[in-house]
């Protein structure tokens, strides 16, 4: 077992309640399923982080989604503290079985103990600081098994580990791994960016290709064939005046400005998974675009 995994146990038998942050745009390819065996046992919120830049149809049949499979999930901003004060009423709920136990032993006032949990880049540090934001008092290290643990004291009724769990997305699907490229939570400099663009381009095609084509002044039929994403990418070059010395295209060039357009949201609110794929994709963390399946790359063969 890695030291991480292990970590994270250890700190599981501390807590009481998961708060799992996915991201919005693909929350599937954000999540380790890891921790539903992991967390078995504990109360669990799914947090669709960033979804600002996410379809908002989209965010509410994920919420469903989750919600369906005895999860809490709501859709929050962390960097505009969207959606950040429904949570502790999502608390209450997610908890209210640990509650009652405690009320029925004569406990009363124990606070919910939270870990925040999700892989690098998520957001996990942004949303601690709006959820726990200046008010917060951090408790110090506590007597027994918490020694050594900060805690960060929301109100009477939540205390919040200080340091988040990270997960490590799992890679045995392609889509998996394209779907972080895409959204930035891979290192860029051992991504092809001519390559990606493609991959993306061929992924928005099939699911917003209005927004691109209205951004870019492109056009999808025009010969798809033949050209195919590569084709497309060099019309954007051209629209973007994206030249190299004399006549020839930057590709490059093109390549960075529409990954960014897509990254920063100015392409639009855009999910690239959908909570209609199998429910054996979804146990396996397999990745299934709907209407169909995903783009092959500049080659387009
Ligand atoms: P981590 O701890 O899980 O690794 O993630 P972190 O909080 O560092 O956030 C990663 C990036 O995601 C940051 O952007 C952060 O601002 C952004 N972010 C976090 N939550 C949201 C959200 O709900 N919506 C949007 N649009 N962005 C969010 P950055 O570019 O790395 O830093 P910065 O330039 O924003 O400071």
């Amino acid at each position: 077992m890695t030291k991480a995994k292990r970590m994270m146990q250890e700190n599981l038998k501390l807590i009481d309640l998961i708060i799992e942050l996915v991201d919005a745009r693909v929350p599937i390819a954000s999540r380790n399923p890891d921790i539903d065996e992991l967390g078995k046992g504990k109360a669990r919120i799914v947090l669709l982080n960033k979804s600002d830049l996410a379809d908002p149809g989209s965010n509410q049949a994920w919420m469903r989604y989750f919600e369906e499979r005895g999860i809490y999930a709501l859709e929050v901003n962390s960097k505009s503290g969207f959606g950040i004060k429904s949570i502790n009423g999502l608390v209450q709920k997610a908890c209210a079985e640990k509650i009652e136990r405690d009320r029925k032993r004569g406990i009363l006032n124990r606070p919910v103990r939270a870990m925040v949990v999700g892989i690098p880049n998520v957001g996990k540090s942004t949303f601690i600081n709006a959820f726990a934001g200046k008010a917060c008092t951090k408790t110090g290290n506590k007597p027994g098994v918490t020694k050594g643990k900060q805690w960060i004291r929301l109100n009477k009724t939540l205390e919040l580990l200080d340091t988040p769990g990270i997960l490590w997305p799992k890679f045995e699907d392609n889509l998996v791994g394209m779907h972080l490229a895409f959204i930035g939570s891979m290192n860029d400099e051992i991504i092809l960016m001519e390559e990606l663009a493609c991959d993306l381009l061929e992924t928005l095609r099939k699911l917003y290709p209005e927004a691109v084509a209205k951004r870019y002044g492109i056009s999808w039929e025009k010969d798809p064939d033949s050209r195919g994403m590569a084709g497309i990418l060099e019309e954007i070059a051209r629209g973007r005046k994206c030249f190299l010395k004399g006549e020839s295209l930057d590709l490059k060039k093109a390549a960075d400005l529409l990954v960014d357009d897509f990254r920063s949201g100015r392409l639009g609110r855009m999910t690239l998974e959908r909570p209609q794929m199998s429910e054996r994709a979804g146990r396996e963390n397999k990745v299934e675009l709907t209407p169909a399946k995903a783009g092959k790359g500049c080659n387009n063969e």
